[in-house]
Parts: C-alpha cells; sequence; structure tokens
C-alpha cells in the first residue's frame, strides 16, 4: 500500500491479510482463541519475540492486527490497536500511560463513564486526578505538577460541545512535561474529520462502537500512537491488566464499516449542518451548540483545527419546562430515543439522567451540562426527514 494514497483508498485497502491459493476479497474472520505451533521450539520462539506469529487471541489476531493498521494509517500514527469496547481502550491506554503516584490532568468534560473511571477508578489506586476546563490555557498551566504524566481530553466534548485547542494544550503540555502523554478521544471527529496526531497529541482514542463501525451492532475500542506505546499497551496494559480483548468477529465488522468511514461521516456532517441551521432558527428552541454554526464560541477553532465538516453531532435546549420538553422527545417518530452515536439512524437522549448520570450535581454544572440539554446524533437519513420531524414537535411548543 503506497503511503501517499488517499484517505478513501487506505480505509479500504491498508492491512489486507494474503491467503496463498484461496485469495478473497473480504478478510475472511479468524474465530480462534488460539494458533498452532509445529513444534516446541516455535511456540518458545513466538513467546520470546523472536519469531514473528500469532500465539493466543489476547495477544494478537488477524483480525484485530488488520483494524489496528487500518486506524494507525488514517490517524497518521505509527501503530494502532483495537479493544472490547471504548471504555477498554481508555482502561487499557491509562493503566499503560499512569501508575500510582503519578498525576492526570483531564479536561471536565467527559463522557460519563471516563468521568467515573478517572474520578472513582484511578483515584482508588493511588493516581491523582485534576479535572479543569481545557478551554483555559491559564487554568491548564496552573494545574499541572511535577508528577504531571498524562492530559486528557474529548474535542468535541461529550455532550457539551466544547472545543479544545489541541495544538495549544499538546504545546503547552510537552514544554512543561516533556514524558507526559497527551491523550485525545477523537470518537466525536473521527479521523476524516481531525487529526490529532498531526497538531502534537500523543495518543488517540475511540469508542469504535460509534462512526468507526457506524451501523450500531458492535461495542469496541481502539487507540493509535508510537509503535512504542502500542506495544506496551498490547502486551502490558490489554494482555495483563485489562484483558479488555476484541473479538475476531467484531474487528471484522468494525473493518467492513471502516471501508466507508468517509462517505458516512461527510452525510453525518452534511445533515447535521442542516439540522442545525433549522433549529437555530426555530422560535421554540433557546439555545443550539453545532462546531459549525458561526453562533459557536469557538467556531474559528473548528475552522483550524476540524476539516471535511464539524462532525454529527448536536446538542440543543428548548425554551419549555421539563415536562413539555420529555413530551417533544417522546412523540418523536423518526428520532430514537437511545444512547449511542454515529449510526445511520438518527438519535436523540438527556444527557443529564442518560450518559451523563455518573455525574454529580455539581460536576453537571461544572461541565455545562444543563438538566434540559438534549443530545441529537444526527444519521443517514435524508436531512428533510429529520427535520419534519423535529418541526412538528417544536411546532406544538407553546
Ligand atoms: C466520547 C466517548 N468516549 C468513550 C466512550 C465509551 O465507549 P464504549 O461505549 O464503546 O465503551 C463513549 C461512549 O459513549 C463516548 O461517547
Amino acid at each position: 500500500m503506497d503511503k501517499n494514497s488517499g484517505f478513501a483508498t487506505k480505509q479500504i485497502h491498508v492491512g489486507k491479510i494474503e491467503i496463498p491459493g484461496i485469495s478473497p476479497l473480504a478478510t475472511p474472520i479468524f474465530q480462534t482463541s488460539t494458533f498452532e505451533f509445529a513444534t516446541t521450539a516455535e511456540g518458545a520462539a513466538r513467546f520470546a519475540g523472536e519469531e514473528q506469529g500469532y500465539i493466543y487471541t489476547r495477544l494478537g489476531n488477524p483480525n484485530i492486527a488488520k483494524i489496528g493498521a487500518k486506524l494507525a494509517a488514517l490517524e497518521h500514527a505509527e501503530a494502532g490497536m483495537a479493544m472490547a469496547s471504548g471504555m477498554g481502550a481508555v482502561t487499557t491506554v491509562m493503566w499503560t500511560a499512569l501508575k500510582a503516584g503519578d498525576h492526570l490532568l483531564a479536561d471536565d468534560t467527559l463522557y460519563g463513564c471516563t468521568f467515573s473511571y478517572f474520578t472513582h477508578g484511578l483515584t482508588r489506586c493511588g493516581i491523582d486526578v485534576t479535572l479543569v476546563n481545557f478551554e483555559d490555557l491559564e487554568a491548564v498551566k496552573a494545574a499541572i505538577r511535577p508528577n504531571t504524566k498524562a492530559f486528557y481530553f474529548e474535542t468535541p466534548t461529550n455532550p457539551s460541545l466544547k472545543l479544545i485547542d489541541i495544538e495549544a494544550i499538546s504545546k503547552l503540555a510537552h514544554e512543561s512535561c516533556p514524558d507526559a502523554k497527551v491523550i485525545v478521544d477523537n470518537t466525536f471527529s473521527t479521523p476524516y474529520i481531525q487529526t490529532p496526531i498531526d497538531l502534537g497529541a500523543d495518543v488517540v482514542i475511540h469508542s469504535a462502537t460509534k462512526y468507526l463501525n457506524g451501523h450500531g451492532d458492535v461495542i469496541a475500542g481502539m487507540a493509535a500512537g508510537s509503535q512504542e506505546f502500542i506495544t506496551e499497551c498490547n502486551m502490558f496494559g490489554l494482555k495483563d491488566m485489562t484483558g479488555a480483548v476484541l473479538g475476531p468477529f467484531e474487528a471484522y465488522l468494525i473493518d467492513r464499516g471502516m471501508k466507508t468511514l468517509d462517505i458516512r461521516v461527510q452525510k453525518h456532517c452534511d445533515n447535521a449542518m442542516k439540522v442545525a441551521r433549522f433549529l437555530e432558527g426555530h422560535p421554540a428552541v433557546e439555545k443550539v451548540l453545532y462546531p459549525g454554526l458561526e453562533s459557536h464560541p469557538r467556531h474559528e477553532l473548528a475552522k483550524k483545527q476540524m476539516h471535511n465538516g464539524f462532525g454529527g453531532i448536536i446538542t440543543f435546549e428548548l425554551k419549555c419546562s421539563r415536562e413539555e420538553s420529555a413530551a417533544f422527545v417522546n412523540d418523536l417518530k423518526l428520532c430514537t430515543i437511545a444512547v449511542s452515536l454515529g449510526d445511520a439512524e438518527t438519535l436523540i437522549e438527556h444527557p443529564a439522567t442518560m450518559t451523563h448520570s455518573t455525574y454529580t450535581p455539581e460536576a453537571l454544572a461544572q461541565a455545562g451540562i444543563g438538566e434540559s440539554m438534549l443530545r441529537l446524533s444526527i444519521g443517514l437519513e435524508d436531512a428533510e426527514d429529520i427535520i419534519a420531524d423535529l418541526k412538528e414537535g417544536l411546532d406544538r411548543i407553546k
């Protein structure tokens, strides 16, 4: 595969597995827990790392290795890997990057379970965790300690769509703490829109459950970074700490989903832009947050670090009571009430009581996740039909 090939070519062809004499176009599913050795010497050589080859699926499997290579190519990283869930990716990377006595500096707006893992999980194991608003570079600077070993953030953030300047945070982090890792959860943008490693980040994490798969039928996670760090994540974080190994069948589905990543994400972006403009113009809508709107507080940063579009997620608030807002959501016909995002279907949820219910009321307020905030994951339907569904409900609000 030519290193200079375009995004679409890479998302289809990177990692192709050749099986002489059979040559299947699609990669077969290597549904096996273990791999045979011809001799004891061969087994010993593989365990010693003296000979290349598969050993046992928790240590490696062709379907899993293939999507790791594909993500690395798309994220402009040296290496990539897959895990059993997005949370499996977050925990595997953090167990690898941190040890007792280290300090983690993270943005204050995180996916609910990441927030819970950082504040309740890592802290139980002797890791200090500070959450600050990463939009505020001075606040980040002030929170850095001599033992800060990782900087972690999402951009856009889930669910408030706050934008963090990847280049500025990476520069500050590396200048202040040369051996710290800058880790970016790129789930919302995917490498089609944003490549954090090009902007100075060290590691990229994905809930591959979302856009990378794109069809709402898999739970999976992925990470990409330097060869050295990803090898450590594989041979320590995943193998010995989390054991969050992705199944070969799920890896096959992610591989299939990734072949159409660019055209899917482009349609999500195009639809979301139309829906965001519609919502912004409706009198029953109090506030719309979408990085592609000129009214987004960091629209200029969005234009600088996001390409091809601004993603498929919109958050908004209505000019009505909690009860009327709930009735609006309940009465929608095309938009489905469900958590998750990045699927073909348009999904709507209430972050404060669903995806971010792990937050305390104070943490919700700090992260700007209001009681009335609704999150839409715009699907691949016709934008006009999504708008018509929303309009019918909005027009009923007095
Ligand atoms: C931004 C983000 N990161 C991580 C995760 C966790 O991913 P998973 O549900 O695949 O474990 C999610 C899940 O919603 C998410 O939205």
